[in-house]
């Protein structure tokens, strides 16, 4: 454990679900991390070896702001986890500008400043590895709803595979995890609304017959993240029960 003890992780959306569970397996895992999100406190996770800062990680200037305090708290960073992102229903007709280009700028925008943001201090190391939350909905298509959002997660998967070529000679990885469904409570609202029906057919399309723990998601962001992948780069690792599969 103590080997990491040096070791710097920025997590973003972590508030909840996945970027919560994701910043408690770095810090068992002895890593410092520097907890985003846009929600302007976290209010299970003061601990020791967590600061916390408020980010809205759509925003060019607020990825400056939030590098800079990384800077002069550490000097270094070896780990982003590009993971804020939200969810809504609407399918292709029913969608709106507005809510595409929300979408688009949370969940697709917001991975590409993220890594512009870090990869010049990851440089100054020579080393670094990020690890971008894409979604099965990135690579198929799902209900036939939720278009934004599967737009979304398609430029997440890509820009995942291209940042991996460009800095690959710099010893800077780029990979992605793509949850299926997860136990969060984002997740449970969103089904409230489509209705029982959906969350039926989630659980008979799904193989193994049950949702994942945020856990089982942070336990792939900190295996593509670490020491166990140093020869991983450019890929997409579904975690998903196996929908991917069918
Ligand atoms: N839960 C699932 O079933 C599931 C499945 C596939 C992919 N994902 C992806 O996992 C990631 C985490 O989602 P989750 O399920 O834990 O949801 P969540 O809503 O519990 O957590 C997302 C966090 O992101 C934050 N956030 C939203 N907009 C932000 C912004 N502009 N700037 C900074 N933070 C912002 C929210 O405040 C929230 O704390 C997302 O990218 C999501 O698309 C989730």
């Amino acid at each position: 454990m103590s080997k990491n003890y040096q070791q710097v992780a920025l997590v973003t959306g972590a508030a909840r679900g996945i970027g919560e569970a994701t910043v408690e397996r770095f810090v068992e895992e002895g890593i410092n991390v520097v907890a985003t999100d846009i929600l302007p406190e976290i209010r299970h996770l003061k601990k020791a070896n967590v600061i916390f800062l408020t980010h809205d990680v759509s925003k060019a200037e607020s990825w400056a702001s939030i590098l800079g305090d990384v800077k002069n708290q550490f000097g270094r960073l070896d780990i982003l986890v590009n993971n804020a992102g939200i969810g809504t229903l609407p399918d292709v007709e029913e969608e709106e500008e507005r809510g595409w280009m929300e979408m688009l700028d949370t969940n697709a925008k917001s991975i590409w400043l993220g890594i512009k943001a870090v990869v010049p201090l990851m440089r100054s190391n020579k080393s670094g590895s990020i690890v971008n939350v894409s979604s099965i909905f990135g690579a198929s298509g799902g209900f036939g709803k939720s278009a934004a959002y599967h737009a979304s997660k398609g430029v997440v998967s890509a820009v995942t595979r291209n940042a991996a070529i460009r800095y690959a000679p710099e010893n800077i990885r780029v990979n992605a995890v793509s949850p299926g469904f997860v136990k969060v409570a984002r997740e449970e609202k969103t089904i409230e609304k489509a209705g029982d029906e959906m969350s039926q057919e989630i659980l008979f399309r799904t193989p193994m017959k049950r949702w994942a723990e945020p856990s089982e998601i942070a336990s792939t962001i900190n295996f593509l993240a670490g020491k166990d992948a140093t020869y991983i780069t450019g890929v997409e690792l579904f975690v998903d029960g196996g929908w991917m599969a069918t």
